[in-house]
């Protein structure tokens, strides 16, 4: 046996017995109760981790009738077509470790690969290909400069939005050689495909977007490269993670309209479906998303939040990017098609191009069911597809492949799979990101995860992914997150009451991030490991 787990076996034998002088005093309870609001990884990962720590009297409410949120997998054939995260941001995390167990990963992507390998479809347009060369060589150099802007130019990185940088280098590039109408055109349908990216990539419409996201997101791993998860994906996480937790710790169809801390008693009560939950809890880590607080902050919470949470909420960013998947009987595209960019030329195909053409910039061929394509649409296309009806978008995408095909035999899709998450009132969006306007506050993510207190106590706690200062967005950073509140939930109870004092950083390295000054004493090892 180790010192350290001596030691703490010691404490919690010692616990035990203030535990016991404690509830001859007539203590109501000796574990504190606490609420979860939100069963997505964030909610689970709160959840396991109280578990690991000995903390089984918890209540998860869910307004939706599954677990998962944002991670949404939908049984197809014989995978699931991943309507939420596919993707695992660097290896240097436990989600990576969970997925790898469970033989999950695919395969090693780079964020631009859909861009890199794309056929470009241009139909009978008079495109050229050396004309896309020209392009892709120029903007093949912003990524690696905009990322050095982040780093070393942090002023400038502040100041820009993507649009506004990229819109610079594109006027110079346009003067650098003489360059006919025509091709302007053409690399303004190229220019939609390279704004989508960065759309896409942060969920961002890129004209509120910042440069500094590029230095404050970091999964410590090679920039630009992820991994893709295979067939079963993030169901197979989500399903891992869920497992330890008591199927009656859940609470279904159940939608948490309002948090009230009781300044008295230091007690929280919960309104839910239009009803006061009889239970007082102790802590409620709430774990909605940064959409669902935007909207909904003013009724939630009673008394109403801070000022400076309230800045936070509202300046930080949340954003729209989603994947519409479009299924064929019989792929029209080539077999070794990787993804296709439409291409639609103004000037050629039309005048003037509407939105749906100018948003429709990719879709990818899902590797393990090769008749469907992924359309990616981010920033204003969420919203736009979102407003479509099934009939609309299954005659537009039809419209849009026949004329970049050159080819009026191509049928209608046979089927279309989407989630409408900007209408989804328990979502409302995809994930969060960072606003030129956040960045020129220097307000970081991590200030969503200051708790509201009582008297210097964390009572209201806040987890999910737009809490977590440096992988904002990402599962990896609700996952993490959650286990940072529980650890701060249960450090707040056992310190404070019991003296215990583990002192072991890393579990809370990211709370010693959030500008608070209190040393919060707090428990790392799973006590039910020991
Ligand atoms: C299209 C898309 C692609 C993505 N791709 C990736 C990717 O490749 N890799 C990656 O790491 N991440 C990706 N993400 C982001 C990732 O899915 C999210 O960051 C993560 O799932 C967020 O988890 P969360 O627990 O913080 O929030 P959520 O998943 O939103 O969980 C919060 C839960 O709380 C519930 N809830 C909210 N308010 C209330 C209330 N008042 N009462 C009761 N319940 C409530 C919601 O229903 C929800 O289930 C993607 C997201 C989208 C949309
Ligand atoms: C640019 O091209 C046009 C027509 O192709 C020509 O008239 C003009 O002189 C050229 N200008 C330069 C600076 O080369
Ligand atoms: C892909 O298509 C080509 C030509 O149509 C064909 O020769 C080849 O066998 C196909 N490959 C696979 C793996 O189906
Ligand atoms: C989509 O519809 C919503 C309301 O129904 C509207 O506010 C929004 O502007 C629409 N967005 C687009 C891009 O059409
Ligand atoms: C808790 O640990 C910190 C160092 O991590 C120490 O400074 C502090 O005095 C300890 N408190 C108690 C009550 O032991
Ligand atoms: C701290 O926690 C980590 C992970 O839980 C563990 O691997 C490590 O051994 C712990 N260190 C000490 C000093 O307890």
């Amino acid at each position: 046996m180790s010192v350290s787990v001596r030691i703490v076996l010691i404490v919690i034998i010692g616990c035990g017995i203030t535990v016991q002088k404690e509830s001859e005093k007539g203590e109501p309870s000796i574990k504190p109760s606490i609420a979860i609001v939100g069963a997505g990884i964030s909610g689970l990962s709160t959840a396991r981790r109280l578990i690991e720590l000995g903390i089984d009297d918890f209540d998860i409410y869910e307004g939706l009738d599954r677990i998962g949120g944002r991670i949404h997998a939908i049984p197809y054939k014989d995978g699931f077509l991943q309507m939420g995260a596919q993707f695992i941001n660097g290896a240097e995390n436990p989600l990576y470790k969970i997925a790898n167990r469970l033989g999950l990963i695919a395969d090693v992507v780079s964020d631009t690969a859909h861009v890199d390998n794309a056929h470009f479809a241009f139909g009978n347009q008079n495109v050229r290909e050396e004309d896309i060369k020209t392009f892709l060589d120029f903007t093949s150099k912003l990524d690696p400069k905009y990322r050095s802007i982040a780093k070393h130019d942090e002023k400038t990185a502040r100041r820009y939005t993507f649009k506004e940088i990229f819109t610079l280098d594109y006027m110079h590039f346009l003067k650098t050689q003489n360059f006919t109408e025509t091709q302007k055109n053409v690399f303004d349908s190229l220019a939609r495909s390279f704004r989508s990216y960065w759309e896409f990539e942060w969920a961002a419409d890129w004209s509120t977007l910042s440069v500094h996201v590029l230095k404050e997101w970091n999964d410590y791993g090679p920039e630009c490269e992820s991994f893709a998860t295979n067939r079963i994906g993030f169901k197979g996480i989500l399903d891992d993670i869920a497992a330890p937790i008591p199927r009656n710790a859940f609470n279904f169809n159940s939608r948490v309209e309002n948090i009230n801390l009781n300044s008295n008693t230091g007690k929280i009560q919960l309104t839910v479906n239009d009803h006061l939950v009889p239970t007082e809890y102790d802590y409620v880590i709430v774990t909605s998303s940064l959409g669902v607080l935007k909207k909904y902050h003013h009724m939630m919470f009673t008394p109403p939040l801070p000022r400076q949470k309230i800045e936070a909420i509202e300046k930080i960013g949340f954003g729209g990017s989603c994947k519409v998947f479009f299924e064929w009987d019989q792929p029209f595209w080539s077999n070794n098609t990787y993804s296709i960019a439409p291409l639609p030329v103004r000037g050629m195909i039309s005048d003037k191009l509407d939105a749906f053409e100018e948003e429709t910039t990719i879709l990818q061929v899902v590797d393990w069911a090769p008749n469907v394509l992924s359309a990616w649409y981010a920033g204003r296309g969420h919203q736009l597809v979102d407003n479509m009806s099934e009939e609309e978008l299954k005659q537009r995408m039809t419209r849009l492949m026949r004329e970049m095909y050159n080819d009026n035999g191509i049928p209608p899709p046979s089927k279309i799979i989407r989630t409408q998450l900007t209408k989804n009132e328990l979502l409302l969006g995809s994930y969060s990101y960072m606003t030129q306007v956040q960045a020129l506050s220097h307000i970081s993510h991590s200030q969503l995860a200051i708790p509201v207190k009582l008297e210097g106590r964390p009572k209201i706690m806040f987890a999910g992914e737009a809490t977590h200062h440096r992988l904002f967005q990402t599962t990896i950073g609700g996952y993490l997150s959650g286990r940072r509140e529980a650890d701060r939930a249960v450090n707040d109870w056992f310190g404070t009451r019991y003296g215990f004092n583990q002192t072991n950083k890393t579990e809370m390295e990211d709370v010693s991030l959030i500008n608070e000054k209190r040393n919060v004493p707090y428990i790392s090892q799973p006590i039910t490991s020991i």
